[in-house]
């Protein structure tokens, strides 16, 4: 099992849970995916592995009124909520056809598509996860590879707080 995101330590304690409770190997790497070009860093970090089943999911929201929000803040966010999935989709899916057996879900948001006032751009940004993800199902059913699209509803997660405190 390979983590990945931001905060190392995080990571380690969470690695080191899931590798007792589950009895499975795991691996760490904490980098940022909206930088560009993180994905040549985290195909060669997992070269070795024969990887089964993905989850893009790492996603952010940053609410607040469109004009008043800074523009590199914005396209950090669609980076993030798009290339992101674009990038690990088309990298861990060309080694996924190749093996013939396989899964990778996307982490969506439900009622991205319809326009979240004071969320424009992070519900435009995780619109963008729906449609490929669905294009994808069909597509990569062939190569026996199952894409699903997750829209994910209100968790109460940490980044749903940081959203609504
Ligand atoms: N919670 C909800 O109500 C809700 C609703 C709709 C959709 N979603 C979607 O569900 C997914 C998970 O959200 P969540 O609520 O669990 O959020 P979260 O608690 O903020 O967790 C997000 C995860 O993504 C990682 N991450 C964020 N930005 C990153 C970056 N630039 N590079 C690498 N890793 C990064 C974070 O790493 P660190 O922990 O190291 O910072 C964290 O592990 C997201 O795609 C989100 O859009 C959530």
């Amino acid at each position: 099992m390979v983590l990945v995101a931001w905060r190392d330590a995080l990571l380690a304690e969470l690695g080191r849970a899931l590798s007792q409770e589950c009895d499975v190997q795991h691996r760490t790497l904490a980098m940022g995916l909206s930088q560009e070009g993180f994905i040549a860093g985290l195909a060669d970090a997992t070269h070795d592995l024969d990887i089964g089943l993905v989850v893009s999911n790492a996603g952010i929201g940053n609410p607040g009124e469109f004009l008043k929000l800074d523009r590199r803040l914005l396209q950090e966010t669609l980076r993030l909520n798009t290339m992101a999935h674009l990038d690990v989709t088309h990298h861990f899916g060309v080694k996924l056809a190749e093996r013939r057996r396989g899964g990778l879900i996307l982490v969506g948001a439900t009622g991205a598509e319809n326009g979240i006032p004071c969320m424009a751009n992070d519900g435009g940004a995780k619109a963008y996860v729906h449609s490929p993800g669905e294009a994808l199902h069909y597509e990569f059913k062939p190569l026996g590879v199952c894409v699903t699209a997750r829209a994910a509803a209100l968790t109460n997660t940490a980044g749903a707080r940081k959203v609504r405190p």
